[in-house]
């Protein structure tokens, strides 16, 4: 029997390997953790993260062929193949700092490795991790090995969070990078005959080690860069009187472009784009090439733009002041159908409106209290350390109040920020909620979630991202 490990029981870890186990019942998968909390809550009935469809799977494997430990060593000592998915954040001192990936967590899982392995391991690279660690890893692997062969592998994995479950069961591709030594190919294709359980064979695809490494990179920079571009375009829309979901749609009908991620947004989030692109500025740089490096820094910039742009417009229509306003936040998650918030646009936007003296009362679907008021407290790049080495009791943040209804969170409110596009904010009354605020009333949706045109007959004064403007905010311009 094959037996797995895979260090790291977070968003990627988990549901990566529950469906290996789920789709490989002749493997034996263990998931195993640095924190203790994290494998207790992977044991029991509360799994530590959302993913639709996710329970099912674990309930169904989890005992069998399927294990969430503490016992790191044990279970890497005993593995065939060691999946490495621990955090690696961005540098905030020293070379690299705000740039270069942090790769603390790996060196001391591979160090880990080193120590406890007493056969021949392959070691799979599968949280995104700058071009090259592989080789930064083999080396502390075979400068450590007391004979044992290591073979390193980049796996990375293209999961989309809200969808992980679909993504990891229909991927559109499985990328596995190698060396191009026998050895090496060997191992290529013991981690091929996993995926081949249920993954079509001409969907596998086989690289070098850099190759699948920078491919990572580059496929969430390509994906990053889409959101800007049409962020950007929004922009230009409100100043001219263009729709862009009109725009966006005659663009997308180009089959060399294509309709998916097209969609104008407050800004994107989650803990990979603003990452990855950092380390490929950073890559690039380190390489010489400034210009390679400015091209993708811009993508950052803009998406730092568009929430200051969102920012900008909440103040600027209400007089140029919130101060002691009440704004209710609707969403707090990156996207919708998860409750991760890892550099999500809310903790921008409710930072900058704070800024203003604002009173904050928020609403999210799936994100706990605590973890809202850990990330209003957190500095920058302070999110991706483990979650015991994040401050246990965040500081009170007093002008904000979390709730656990969208009626309540907007009574007596002055405005409603939309930030997430959960699917409840299209259906809510909003003709009770009019009713319930002071007036006017605003609505400004960061997701164009809602009917502009019905708000507005309500009498709401609504303003929805890269939509023509109301009279009334045409006459109160958001600064640049
Ligand atoms: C991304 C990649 O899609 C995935 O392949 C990779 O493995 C990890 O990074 P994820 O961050 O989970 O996945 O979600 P994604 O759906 O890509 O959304 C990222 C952000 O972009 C979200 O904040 C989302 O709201 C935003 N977005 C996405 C838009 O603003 N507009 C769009 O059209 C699409
Ligand atoms: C373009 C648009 O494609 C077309 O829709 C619009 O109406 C007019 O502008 P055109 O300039 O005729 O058409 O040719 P196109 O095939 O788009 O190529 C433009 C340039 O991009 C060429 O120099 C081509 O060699 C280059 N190119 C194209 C690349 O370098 N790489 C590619 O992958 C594709
Ligand atoms: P991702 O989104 O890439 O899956 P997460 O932050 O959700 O990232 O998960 C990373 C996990 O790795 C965390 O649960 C953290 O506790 C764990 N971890 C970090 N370092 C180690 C280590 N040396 N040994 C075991 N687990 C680790």
């Amino acid at each position: 029997m094959v037996k797995i490990c895979c260090i790291g029981a977070g968003y990627v870890g988990g549901p990566t390997m529950a469906v290996i186990a789920l789709k490989c019942p002749s493997i034996e998968v263990a998931v195993v953790d640095i924190s203790a909390a994290r494998i207790a809550a992977w044991n029991s009935d509360q799994l530590p993260i959302y993913e639709p469809g996710l329970d099912e799977i674990v309930k169904q494997c989890r005992g069998k062929n399927l294990f969430f430990s503490t016992a790191v060593e044990k279970h890497v000592s005993e593995a065939d193949i060691i999946f490495v998915s621990v955090n690696t954040p961005t540098k905030t001192q020293g070379l690299g700092a705000g740039k270069a990936a942090d790769l603390t967590y790996w060196e001391s899982a591979a160090r880990m490795i080193a120590d406890v392995s007493k056969s021949n391991k392959i070691v799979v690279e599968k949280s995104t991790v700058p071009v090259k660690t592989a080789e930064a890893i083999e080396k502390i692997l075979t400068h450590n090995s007391k004979g044992i062969k290591y073979q390193i592998l980049s796996n990375p994995e293209f999961l989309a969070e809200g969808t992980a479950i679909e993504d990891l069961f229909s991927p559109d591709r499985v990328l596995i990078g190698g060396r191009e030594t026998p050895d090496g190919q060997k191992a290529t294709q013991a981690l091929k005959e996993v995926y081949a359980h249920w993954v079509p064979e001409d969907r596998i695809i086989t690289t070098n080690l850099w190759s699948a490494e920078l491919s990572k990179l580059a496929a969430n920079a390509f994906l990053a860069q889409r959101i800007s571009s049409v962020n950007a375009m929004s922009a230009l829309c409100e100043a001219t009187g263009a729709n862009i979901s009109e725009v966006a749609h005659a663009v997308g009908k180009d089959t060399r472009i294509g309709p998916k991620f097209l969609n104008a947004s407050v800004g994107f989030g989650g803990s990979c784009f603003q990452k990855d692109i950092l380390n490929l500025v950073y890559i690039c740089e380190c390489n010489g090439l400034t210009e390679v490096a400015n091209y993708w820094k811009q993508v950052i910039k803009v998406n730092d733009y568009q929430k200051n742009r969102f920012v900008n417009r909440v103040v600027s229509s209400m007089f140029n002041t919130v101060s002691g306003k009440k704004i209710a936040i609707l969403g707090f998650a990156f996207k919708k159908d998860t409750g991760d918030t890892r550099e999500t646009p809310a903790i921008d936007v409710c930072k900058g409106l704070l800024g203003d003296k604002a009173q904050l009362s928020i609403y999210d679907l799936q994100v706990t209290e605590d973890q809202i008021k850990r990330d209003l407290s957190m500095k920058k790049f302070d999110w991706d350390h483990p979650i015991h080495l994040q401050p246990m009791s965040p500081a009170a943040v007093k002008e904000v109040s979390v709730v656990w209804d969208a009626y309540e969170a907007t009574k007596g409110a002055h405005g409603i920020c939309i930030l997430t596009e959960w699917d409840e904010f299209k259906t809510l009354d909003y003709k009770k909620i009019f009713d319930n605020m002071q007036k006017p009333a605003f609505l400004f949706d960061g997701r164009n979630v809602v009917d502009v045109e019905k708000l507005r007959e309500i009498g709401f004064i609504v303003y929805s991202i890269g939509k023509p403007l109301d009279a009334w905010l045409k006459d109160m311009p958001a600064m640049a």
